[in-house]
């Protein structure tokens, strides 16, 4: 693809290793989600680690997982379904090795994380299972109601901090990851707390640093989904894959001035109905499963509707539910709708999609390891072949658990094997931009919009072109400013991506999965029955 120099920089700030403050690290860990903290237990089963993340450990899309994490836990299930399941979805470029070992791979590692203490709901002392969009089965585990990911990751957490060989550093932001003269990784630069600089030197580096909702305008992601690992693995040389498979939710809480909070999927798999703003249940007539037909079909059924009804959102009716059982079966959203005083036994829930997942990332082989030596990636950040052209709910708090370790065990393997390389001198000088100073935050909003407009759920030709170009012009002067807080770094970090995913979108020419082409609305296998890789000339 056409680069320009502005986006070519290899680093994003100027440092010299001389006068950096240095730490050593056997493996370090980026990013804090389910995949980062189930790395980093791994890895420290064996060796030292450094685990960064750059808020606290409950900045991201893991602590934040509503419906669940999906798994064969039901005697009535199998392996079979849950890999045809997700092959299906994955609309034919789907890796059959790769959906195997997940599925197969996640119910011990469910149950070990239920043996470290994550309270899983139970009926009758089993592991109580729900149905979500695409699952042939009840298969999806959840802990305390809608509040799953949290369940998890308090669990990791906690069993995190008890671990004397893992050193953690939160409000660590990293900036780039280091490579030397033989393109390996050697570790990070990053800036402290502080405020100060810090170099991390590490024999492997484990990036688990998620995905990149905050690039659209709507959104279920936390602020910190800002693609910052996946922009930092570009610039180091990382081959990227899919990037034009973003997954949009179908249900997010659209009320103006609230964040745009997530409305699980699993109400939906236990029995509440889309309505128009005429109040008509529609669904059935975009798909015969309903309000259970995969996301991205639910997704252009709402949009279609508020089309067709000239309105901004639709809504989701429970008003059957027992309000009881509601309460205590989905107590963040019930507290939620409370909070907007929209009573659910007598109210709709207004709603509208909005991005939700990164099907696309750093892509990984079947030992979680990248293009890059000594370079790992777990979890949404890492195109692992999971998923497809389209993810299944609730696969990916799974992906994350079975990754995480696997890239654990990886870059343990890796260490214990090899010569570690030599830490470099290193010197990498920026000139400062002469150009006048920016609006990063003006630039972040408009960059939001633009995607969300011409990159959304359903796209065309003449609109991903445009993004294109829009997206390359303010890379132009964007690329070109030394930052010096995380403000500006996200913002490089997000055109950098955003202008890869406006690629991707555009190359590929039809529809399949999560990806939808109004002006090629039928997939192509003959010519798109593959995945759409980008690396950096
Ligand atoms: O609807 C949900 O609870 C989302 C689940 C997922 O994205 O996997």
């Amino acid at each position: 693809m056409p680069t320009r120099q502005a986006e070519t920089r290899r680093y994003l700030v100027p440092f010299t290793t001389a006068t950096t403050q240095q730490l050593f690290t056997d493996c370090l860990v980026i990013g804090a989600g389910i995949a980062g903290l189930r790395a980093a237990l791994e890895a420290a089963q064996d060796r030292t680690v450094t685990l960064v993340c750059k808020g606290t450990f409950s900045d991201s899309n893991t602590w934040n997982a509503q419906g669940g994490i999906a798994s064969v836990l039901a005697a009535a299930d199998s392996f079979d379904a849950h890999i045809a399941d997700t092959m299906k979805t994955g609309g034919g470029i789907a890796d059959k090795a790769i959906v195997e070992r997940v599925v197969k791979e996640g119910p011990a590692l469910i149950r070990q994380l239920a043996d470290w203490g994550t309270v899983f709901d139970r009926v009758d002392g089993e592991i109580d299972v729900t149905l979500e969009g695409g699952h042939s089965h009840a298969r999806v585990a959840h802990s305390h109601g809608d509040s799953t990911g949290r369940g998890i990751a308090e669990t990791l957490i906690s069993r995190v901090r008890q671990t004397q060989a893992i050193n953690i550093i939160e409000n660590f932001f990293t900036i780039d990851l280091l490579t030397n003269d033989d393109g390996e990784c050697i570790g990070a630069i990053g800036m402290r707390p502080s405020g100060s600089l810090q170099i991390i030197w590490a024999g492997a580096t484990i990036l688990a640093t998620g995905g990149a909702g905050r690039l659209y305008r709507e959104t279920t992601n936390p602020e910190c989904a800002t693609a910052d690992g996946l922009a930092m693995a570009w610039r180091a040389g990382a081959m990227l894959r899919d990037m034009e498979f973003m997954q949009f939710h179908p249900t997010t809480l659209y009320i103006a001035g609230a964040s745009r909070a997530l409305v699980t999927e699993t109400l939906r798999g236990e029995g509440a109905i889309l309505r128009d703003s005429r109040r008509e249940p529609f669904m059935r007539e975009y798909d015969p499963a309903g309000e259970l037909a995969p996301r991205d079909v639910v997704s252009r059924a709402i949009l279609d509707r508020m089309l067709k009804t000239g309105t901004t959102h639709v809504y989701l009716d429970i008003r059957h539910f027992d309000k009881q059982h509601f309460q205590r079966r989905f107590p963040l959203i019930s507290e939620l709708c409370e909070s907007f005083d929209i009573d659910v036994s007598k109210d709709l829930i207004p709603v509208r999609p909005s991005a939700h997942y990164m099907i696309g990332g750093v892509k990984t082989d079947v030992d979680a390891a990248t293009n890059i030596p000594r370079l790992f990636a777990a979890g949404e950040v890492a195109s692992t072949g999971l998923h497809g052209a389209n993810r299944l709910g609730s696969n990916s708090l799974l992906e994350g658990l079975v990754f995480g370790k696997i890239a654990g065990q990886s870059a343990v393997s890796l260490i214990n094997d090899t010569v570690r390389p030599q830490y470099c001198r290193m010197q990498v000088p920026i000139p400062p931009s002469d150009r006048s100073r920016l609006d990063a935050e003006d630039v972040r909003n408009s960059l939001r919009a633009l995607m969300w407009r011409n990159v959304g759920i359903t796209r065309n030709e003449t609109p991903l072109t445009e993004a294109a170009e829009i997206i390359t012009f303010w890379q132009r002067y964007v690329m070109d400013q030394v930052f010096t807080s995380s403000f500006g770094w996200e913002c490089q970090n997000m055109l950098t991506i955003a202008g890869l995913m406006a690629h991707a979108a555009n190359e590929r020419k039809e529809s399949r999965g999560v990806h939808y082409r109004q002006d090629h609305p039928d997939r192509d296998d003959k010519n798109f029955t593959r995945h759409i890789e980008l690396k950096r000339e």
